[in-house]
Parts: structure tokens; sequence; C-alpha cells
């Protein structure tokens, strides 16, 4: 079988030569497309004849997966794996101008991955000219918090209020502030119940108890950190001299001002444009938030899946490789 075959001679070479590989970072939305760069560092032009290129995942101590390939002369077809068939593509067109680059269309918690690409020339005697690991972070925004505010009889002498948050990725952070001086309760308040659901996301349910007081104002927050995202729904419970009349809620959220188009970091051997981009990530907005007003419904520039690869970045350290 050819692919048997290929796939021991990528694994010898891997050993081989286990040298230079470039490490890249990339964020992508559950949904989206993404594109994982991969592309030859030097000006060159290649002949479709004289290339394999593999991308697969990359997982030590896992059996790698193929998520899809181009061996000389014969476009792919047929290897991949289940999970990655139609969903990978590659670009003829521009793998002969050395961009060997993976798009990747409708991305799912499970791509969470690192991806390994490696490309070799049969003219250089199968020499491995390329080998980039494109580690990719999924995310997907939550639902705005909802919190039930306690209902029932106020004999009690504790409060309980839920919040309940779904469909986000990666965990969740829950903070459960205090609105009277907008401090964060004490978290042996809360009982956080976080659960993955049929679409690989996550849902969080947390449970707050605390002392009954004559006037309750809390809010729950739920912190997507690789969205640099707080949502906050507030809860106020004005307990009436009859104890029964609970549970106005508000909603608001509070969002990054940078969340737009920059959504990927890249780790490319000390290259400085990696620190602009980074630094881009910056969140400035804090939780919660200061002005009632901000929401983050009309929110225009939420492109979040086209990310940025290394196109800008300077080839210098690539040279000498072949
Ligand atoms: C392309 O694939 C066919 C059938 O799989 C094979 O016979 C042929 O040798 C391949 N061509 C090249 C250039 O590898
Ligand atoms: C994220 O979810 C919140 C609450 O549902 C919504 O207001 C916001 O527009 C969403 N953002 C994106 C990028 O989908
Ligand atoms: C919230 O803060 C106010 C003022 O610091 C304090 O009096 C009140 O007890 C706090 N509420 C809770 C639930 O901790
Ligand atoms: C939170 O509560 C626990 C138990 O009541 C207490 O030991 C701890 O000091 C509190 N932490 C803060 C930051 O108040
Ligand atoms: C938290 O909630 C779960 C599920 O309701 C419950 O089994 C567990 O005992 C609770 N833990 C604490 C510390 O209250
Ligand atoms: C979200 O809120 C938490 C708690 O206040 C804070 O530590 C964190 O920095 C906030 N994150 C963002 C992105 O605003």
């Amino acid at each position: 079988m050819r692919l048997t075959s290929a796939g021991m001679f990528l694994l010898l070479f891997s050993a081989l030569q286990a040298t230079d590989v470039q490490e890249k970072e990339v964020r992508a939305l559950v949904g989206s497309d993404v594109e994982l760069s991969c592309v030859f560092p030097e000006r060159h032009s290649f002949d479709l004849n004289d290339l394999y290129v593999y991308w697969q995942t990359s997982v030590v101590g896992t059996p790698k997966t193929v998520v899809t390939y181009y061996l000389s002369g014969n476009s792919s077809a047929g290897h991949e794996d289940n999970r990655y068939r139609d969903r990978a593509r590659l670009s003829l067109e521009s793998m002969k101008r050395g961009d060997f680059s993976l798009h990747l269309h409708n991305i799912t918690p499970q791509d969470e991955q690192r991806f390994n690409c490696l490309v070799f020339r049969k003219s250089l005697e199968l020499e491995k000219i390329l080998d980039v690991v494109v580690t990719l972070h999924v995310a997907a925004n939550y639902s705005m918090p909802v919190v039930r505010a306690p209902s029932g009889p106020s004999e009690n002498e504790e409060l309980t209020f839920t919040c309940t948050s779904v469909n986000g990725y990666p965990r969740p952070n829950v903070y459960w502030i205090n609105r009277t001086d907008n401090s964060l309760l004490n978290e042996t308040l809360q009982n956080n119940t976080v659960s993955l659901n049929a679409h690989g996301l996550y849902d969080v349910v947390s449970v707050l108890t605390i002392r009954r007081t004559p006037s309750v104002n809390v809010g729950c927050c739920i912190e997507n950190v690789l969205l640099h995202q707080n949502l906050t729904t507030i809860s106020t419970q004005a307990e009436t001299v009859t104890g029964t009349e609970y549970g106005i809620t508000e909603s608001q959220a509070d969002a990054p001002k940078k969340q737009g188009a920059v959504l990927s970091a890249l780790i490319v051997l000390g290259v400085v444009v990696a620190v602009a981009v980074a630094t881009g990530w910056v969140c400035r907005s804090r939780c919660p938030p200061q002005d009632p007003r901000r929401s983050w419904a009309a929110r225009p520039e939420q492109t979040f899946s086209s990310t940025v690869s290394d196109e800008n970045s300077p080839p210098g350290a690539w040279t000498g490789f072949l």
C-alpha cells in the first residue's frame, strides 16, 4: 500500500532530520476557516512533480493522523483521516511558489492540535526542505450568562444564585461580582459545574450561595481567556418586606477593544514581528465593566478567523537551511 510505505519513509525522515522545526501558533473560532501557514522562506519556484507534501497532526505519544498530502504528480485523495476529508485543502498554484499552507474549513474543538507540515523534494533524494509545526488554538464564544435569582420563601438564611452559560471554548473562568463595590466575591462561595456538550463545547453552571442581606446586587462574569473576553450579567435582588420580589436582571457584556482581525500569534525564531502581533492582543477592558452602556452586540469588526500568518516576517531565519 502506498500510504503505508509513504508513512514509513515519512517517519524515517522525521527521525533522521529532526532539525530546524519552525513553530507557530494560530487561533480560530469554531465554525470558521483557518489557514495554517507553511511557506518556504526563500523565493523559489517548485515543480509539482518534484514535491512530496504532508500535513499531519503531531501529538507526542499518539499515532500521527494524516490531514492531507500531496504526492509528486498525483493530487492527494483518499488517505486523509475522515475527520479532515473535505475540510483540508492545499493549493497547487501556491505550492508552485513555495506556499504549502493548509486551508482548514469549518473548525471544530477537536482541531485544537499541533499540525506538522513536511515538504520533501524528490530531486534532492527526498531531502526534507521544510518542517513547520503550527499549533491551532480553538475558541468559541460563550453565550451571555443567564442569572437566576433566588425565588421562593424568604425565611432561608442563604440566597442561591445560579449562572448559566453555554457553548464556549476553552474552559471558562467564572467570577461572581459584588456590584455594590465591584469586588470579586470569595471563590469559596461558588460551585462551578463545567461539562462538555455534544458539540464538544463547554457549558457551565455556577451556583453562588451567600448570606441573606437586605439588599444583594451581584453579577456573574464568564471569562474566555483565549478571546480575552468577559461576559457579565447583573442580577439585582431587592428584597422587600414580604421578601418575594426578586429577579430583576439586566444584561451587559464587556468585551475587549482589540478583538478584531488579529487573532494569531506566531513564534518564529525570535522574530520581533511576533511581539508586535502579540501586543495587539493586550486587552484593555476589565470585568466588571465600567460603563454600563458599553455593549458587545454591535461590533462590526468581528472577523476572528482571519488569521495572521507570517507573511510579513523576514525570511532570514531559514537561509542556510538547504
Ligand atoms: C500517480 O498515481 C498513480 C495511481 O495511483 C500511479 O500509477 C502513478 O505512478 C502516480 N504518479 C506519480 C508521478 O507518482
Ligand atoms: C459573543 O457572545 C455574546 C453574547 O451572546 C454576543 O453579544 C457577542 O456578539 C458574541 N461575539 C461574537 C464574536 O460572536
Ligand atoms: C458587597 O459589598 C458591600 C460593600 O463593601 C458589603 O456591605 C456587602 O456585604 C457585600 N455583599 C456581599 C454579598 O458580599
Ligand atoms: C475566602 O473564604 C475562605 C473560607 O471562608 C477564607 O479562608 C479565605 O480567607 C477567603 N478568601 C478571601 C480572599 O477572602
Ligand atoms: C457542587 O455541586 C455539585 C453538583 O450539584 C455537588 O455534587 C457538590 O457537592 C457541590 N460542591 C460543593 C463544594 O458544594
Ligand atoms: C475578566 O475579569 C477578571 C475578573 O475581574 C479579570 O481578572 C480579567 O482580567 C478580566 N479579563 C478581561 C479580558 O477583561
